[in-house]
């Protein structure tokens, strides 16, 4: 995607190879992490980015959206971590 497709403070759902993704500004500094939560498999992109974490519309699970650690249970697991490399407008995330 391109780099300006996302703003500071914002989180963007992608699907890429099969993989449900969010890919994050936060800082200046782009992250991706699963899309998917780990406690009920719900789809995060439908919930909703506090600062720095994603909240799970469903049971309300929060996840930091940089390293992916639980911040908030009922999920114990965290969410699986992405490489980011950005070469001029594009983002790229290794799958
Ligand atoms: S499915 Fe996400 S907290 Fe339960």
């Amino acid at each position: 995607m391109k780099s300006s497709e996302l703003s500071e403070g914002s989180m963007v759902p992608l699907d890429l190879g099969g993989t449900h993704l969010l890919i994050a500004r936060i800082g200046g500094e782009v992250s991706a992490v699963s899309g998917t939560c780990t406690h009920e498999e719900t789809d995060l992109g439908l919930g909703f980015m506090m600062e720095d974490r994603v909240v799970c519309p469903l049971h309300l699970s929060a996840f930091d959206l940089r390293s992916g650690e639980v911040l908030n249970p009922p999920a114990t697991q965290p969410l699986q971590r992405f490489n980011v490399k950005i070469e001029g407008e594009t983002i790229f995330v290794e799958v």
